[in-house]
């Protein structure tokens, strides 16, 4: 059962891409994907998918890793963060090997065993119906392709405010996620869909310095809207938020946050 309602498609929208554009270019998120590049291992002629590639950072990290004689396919629900893929595309003189299209992540129609790898970044967490997803991944995968897969659990994410029970209220459940735990379920869904889990690690983004262009900081916001959302005090989030920051610029800051990064092979 998802752990709270799906985000509305029109959490995706340009604003949303515009956040993503900063907090994407953290020097902690860009350490992240060169992490999970490593992990995915793309060889050049390969041909990759990314469902719910956002705004193409790691679609165009990855069409490069493929080569030119690659291809890359990157699948959105969001025509914004589709415009914006198609824009860093661009921009990189990339489109050539690029595909973008839209669909849900639960109805690929993509040619079966035609993919060497599919990746999926913070995507399955909000995809209700995740087992779907992952069987269509699975279906998608040539023999021997991977599927690489990163999601957060979201009990593992804390900033240095003494007043826990008040972060706990904010964070607890207020996530827009359909699944804010899946790291915890992805290999047995992994076996589910017939795929052989072969790797899984975490990767935390920590932070003891502040920096109001770091992932953690910028996060504030996003995690302040959606508790606001889902029904807390929105005073009550504000003065947490002020307080977390006014911390930071004392020199107090500490902010982690764990990812999980999970390879598993057809
Ligand atoms: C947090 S963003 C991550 C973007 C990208 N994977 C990255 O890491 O740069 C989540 C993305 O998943 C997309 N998404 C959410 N639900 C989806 C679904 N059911 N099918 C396809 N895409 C979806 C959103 O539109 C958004 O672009």
């Amino acid at each position: 059962m998802p752990d709270v309602a799906p985000a509305p498609p029109h959490v995706f929208n340009a604003s949303m891409g515009a956040r993503l554009e900063v907090l994407y270019a953290s020097p902690q998120v860009v350490a992240q994907r060169r992490r999970f590049r490593e992990l995915v291992a793309a060889r050049p002629g390969e041909s990759g998918v990314d469902v719910g590639c956002g705004v193409g950072h790691l679609t165009c990290e990855l069409a490069v890793d493929v080569g030119a004689d690659g291809r890359m396919t990157g699948i959105d629900a969001s025509a914004d963060m589709l415009e914006g893929a198609a824009a860093r595309a661009r921009a990189q003189g990339l489109s050539g090997r690029i595909t973008l299209r839209r669909a849900d992540a639960t109805a690929l129609d993509l040619p079966a065993t035609s993919a060497d790898f599919v990746v999926a970044v913070q995507t399955y967490s909000y995809v209700a119906d995740v087992e779907a997803a992952i069987a269509q991944a699975a279906r998608a995968l040539k023999p021997g392709g991977r599927l690489a897969v990163l999601e957060t659990d979201w009990d593992l994410c804390v900033y240095g405010s003494p007043d826990t029970a008040r972060m706990r209220r904010i964070f607890d459940g207020r996530w827009r996620f359909a699944h804010s735990h899946l790291p915890r379920q992805l290999d047995r869904m992994f076996r589910d869909a017939g795929l052989a889990p072969a790797h899984a690690e975490a990767f935390p983004l920590l932070e003891t310095r502040y920096d109001p262009a770091s992932f953690g900081a910028g996060m504030l916001a996003i995690g302040r809207n959606a508790a606001v959302r889902h029904g807390v005090d929105r005073a009550e989030a504000d003065a947490w938020v002020a307080e977390v920051v006014a911390r930071g610029e004392r020199g107090d800051w500490f902010f982690c946050l764990n990812r999980f990064l999970h390879v598993a092979t057809r």
